[in-house]
């Protein structure tokens, strides 16, 4: 039997809305005593749902984003609890949400997409109650006839810009929904998490600004709106501004935020009132109420913390504050982008799914938190909105026509699968990605010359300190065609699927590549990340892989810091550390000033920043076009602190911790670290700490794994329980 939900009619309020969100109301009475009521719901937008004033479920911004011309996800919630006796009234408030970025997508997408969903920003809304009564009989309730629907007090939203609200207006001329034939067969039961609100953060200071304008400090960075206390004359306005930072004299700014507004109007109505926005999400640290009609009392603001709900799995900790502050940065970071899609920044207007993001911090989040639902959701939007040819769009949800399949970009579609794979041991990914893998992986062997893959529009080594195209595009398609297929080969083997074809293709491009880009033994381009990229994808062997080891340890030493971008950052300290060069890699770890992962943590950051130099030391912008205060993306040096700085790691050969690798690189610059990861089989645990001349050791296993440690040149084989090594040596 289908759900419910989908015998139900789609709604629209009669008349073009733009960006007002729309009330539908339903006045039914139980025709008995219920056992049981459930309502399923979903839109074009997102809506948020009350029973007799009571709101239904814990979500947020539901239904979440995906392609809704393909995929639609529908929420179930149970609602006994909420039901009256005699009338009860369900009201469904409904916004343009993501269903924004529909008029985005341009006739090209839509002549390779035709389908009966129409574009626009127009919203809908589905539903279906269920009324299980004690007598054994049930009944549905259905959007369609008998469904009223109004403007709501809520007279604005729109997801980057924010919501306006009047508490005193009352639409006295509700009108029936009409109904609309949109299809249903895109509808899915919710596949990713809920977004739900998952922290409250006080205010912790209140200043006046030099320009004199008062503002309040959460602390810090973080996703999600503002709970406020309101109460002021009829018709007198208040609006909440929102910054992740203020500029070099203190002042609240918003030039990164670009063409996204991110404020709050309330309309007041000469009564009190606690508001909390239902269609909008902000990307701050400081709000600034402007042109408040009553005294601004930090008690009546809380931060409210929105993402998607994910079990929380990976700690660190290390006798160093600033790396420890580092850490904490990232978990926020991920906090802040993990919100149904993952994002590349939540403030500005972009928030989009950029995949390269993504796939740098993929195995970071893997540890932090359980992130398997999340990204199978977001993964099976992707292979939904690959084109024909295996192509990848750059921002999944696609929005709008702005080009695909840049390497390291595209190669979400394969390393992301193949990460989370890793940590949580579940083939169910692959198999489900394994064709869009492939497609990916023929795509590039289609667009491929002599092994190496050649053409297109790539976005190079993003935001790296040694120029534009230092490294140059054909060297970072040819590593990352390399990478890739050898991923794909891998997973082919887990599911048993002939790769052959592959692996020989695998071994083409690896020849290729040092034939092409190596000269006398070093990386013809000589920068950081091409050789980081050799030498972390395996590309380069025996001698030759010493001598690009010795290439990149001159080159940081030459510069006394790191110049990598996006596609290099991430690699940077496990090729050193891999490599012999563990010191090295902490010497980048702890520098403090810039460029370095430390130096956004002594200008006061708490969260990842978009750029090395967002902030200067003088307090002045690198820039005001593309500056976030929330990015991710170098967040991923978190993989090395699990991996190499306490040294836990999971083995391919038995993923998802099955088999535990504890390779822990000490460095007496740091007195002890530990990190531990919830695995699906249980907390794996590994430390060290200073010890007479040498470090002590401790690792736990889960029952069920089996481990070994590789310290100093020995290897040790682990058994479930607790282990100390090296103690009193
Ligand atoms: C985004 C990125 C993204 C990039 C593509 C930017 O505008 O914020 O993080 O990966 O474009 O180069």
């Amino acid at each position: 039997m289908p759900d419910p939900i989908f015998a139900a009619s789609w709604l629209q309020y009669p008349k073009k809305t733009g960006e007002a969100p729309i009330e539908f109301l339903f006045d039914f009475t139980p025709r008995g005593p219920a056992k049981k009521a459930t309502l399923q719901a979903t839109a074009l937008g997102v809506y948020a749902a009350t029973l007799n004033g009571a709101k239904v479920g814990g979500e947020v911004l539901a239904p979440g984003w995906t392609n809704y011309r393909k995929r639609l996800q529908y929420q179930t919630y149970d609602i006994t609890e909420l039901l009256a006796e005699g009338v009860n009234r369900l009201s469904i408030e409904l916004g343009p949400g993501w269903r924004m970025h529909e008029k985005n997508r341009n006739k090209r997408h839509a002549k390779l997409w035709p389908g009966p969903l129409p574009g626009g920003r127009e919203t809908a809304l589905l539903a279906a109650l269920t009324l299980e009564y004690k007598d054994g009989t049930r009944e549905t309730l259905s959007t369609g006839d008998g469904w009223r629907c109004r403007k709501s007090k809520t007279r604005c939203a729109n997801m980057y810009n924010g919501e306006t609200y009047d508490a005193g207006f009352v639409d006295k001329h509700p009108l029936p929904a009409r109904t609309v034939d949109f299809p249903k067969d895109i509808l899915i039961p919710l596949q990713g998490e809920r977004i739900v609100e998952t922290e409250r953060l006080p205010v912790q200071r209140m200043f006046t600004t030099p320009q004199g304008e008062l503002v309040l400090d959460f602390g810090q960075v973080l996703t999600g709106y503002v709970e406020f206390q309101i109460k002021g004359p009829a018709k007198k306005k208040g609006t909440l501004r929102h910054a992740e930072i203020l500029d070099a004299a203190g002042n609240f700014y918003t030039a990164n935020l670009r063409r996204a507004k991110q404020e709050i109007e309330f309309v007041c109505d000469g009564k009190p009132h606690v508001y909390l926005p239902a269609f909008t999400f902000q990307g701050f640290r400081y709000v600034q109420p402007k042109g408040w009609p009553c005294e601004v009392k930090p008690e009546d603001f809380t931060a409210v913390v929105v993402h998607s709900e994910m079990k929380r799995t990976g700690y660190f900790e290390c006798s160093e504050p600033l790396v420890n502050r580092l850490f904490s940065n990232v978990v926020w970071g991920m906090r802040g982008n993990f919100l149904d899609v993952p994002t590349d920044c939540p403030q500005r207007d972009e928030r989009l799914g950029w995949t390269g993001d993504a796939q740098v911090f993929c195995r970071t989040a893997s540890y932090l938190y359980d992130c398997e639902r999340f990204f199978s959701k977001w993964l099976a939007d992707l292979a939904g909105e690959q084109l024909p040819n295996g192509g990848v769009p750059h921002v999944i949800p696609r929005v709008h026509w702005n080009g695909d399949s840049s390497a390291g970009w595209a190669d979400a579609a394969v390393i992301c699968p193949w990460e989370i794979y890793r940590t949580y041991g579940n083939q169910e990914i692959l198999r489900r990605q394994f064709d869009s893998m492939r497609a990916w992986v023929d795509y590039m062997i289609a667009h491929s010359k002599g092994g190496l893959w050649t053409g297109g529009g790539h976005f190079g080594d993003w935001l790296n300190l040694d120029g534009k195209d230092a490294t140059p595009k054909p060297v970072l398609q040819g590593a990352f065609f390399a990478y890739s297929t050898g991923i794909l080969v891998k997973a082919g083997e887990a599911l048993g699927i002939d790769v052959e074809k592959y692996r020989v293709q695998r071994q083409q491009t690896e020849q290729a590549f040092r034939r092409e880009f190596i000269r006398d033994g070093k990386l013809a381009c000589n920068t950081q990340t091409a050789c980081a990229l050799a030498l972390h994808f395996g590309l380069v062997q025996g001698d030759m892989r010493k001598s690009v080891a010795a290439q990149l340890e001159s080159l940081i030493r030459a510069c006394g810091h790191l110049t990598t971008g996006f596609l290099g950052a991430p690699y940077l300290l496990h090729a050193l550390s891999e490599n012999g060069l563990a010191s090295l890699a902490y010497g980048l770890l702890l520098r403090r000033e810039y460029p370095s992962w430390l130096y956004p943590v002594t200008m006061g950051a708490t969260t990842i920043w978009e750029r090395w130099d967002g902030q200067r030391p003088d307090g002045s912008f690198q820039s005001a076009g593309m500056n976030s205060f929330n990015h991710y993306a170098y967040g991923s040096v978190a993989d090395w602190l699990f991996g190499a700085v306490a040294g836990i790691q999971t083995d391919e050969a038995g993923p998802g911790f099955r088999h535990i690798v504890f390779a822990p690189r000490p460095d007496a610059r740091l007195d002890y670290a530990h990190a531990e990861i919830d695995t699906r089989r249980g907390l794996v645990k590994a430390g060290w700490r200073k010890s007479g001349e040498g470090f002590a050791y401790a690792f736990t296993v889960p029952e069920g794994c089996t481990a070994e440690a590789r310290l100093e040149g020995r290897v040790i084989t682990l058994g479930p329980g607790e282990h100390t090594i090296g103690e009193g040596e």
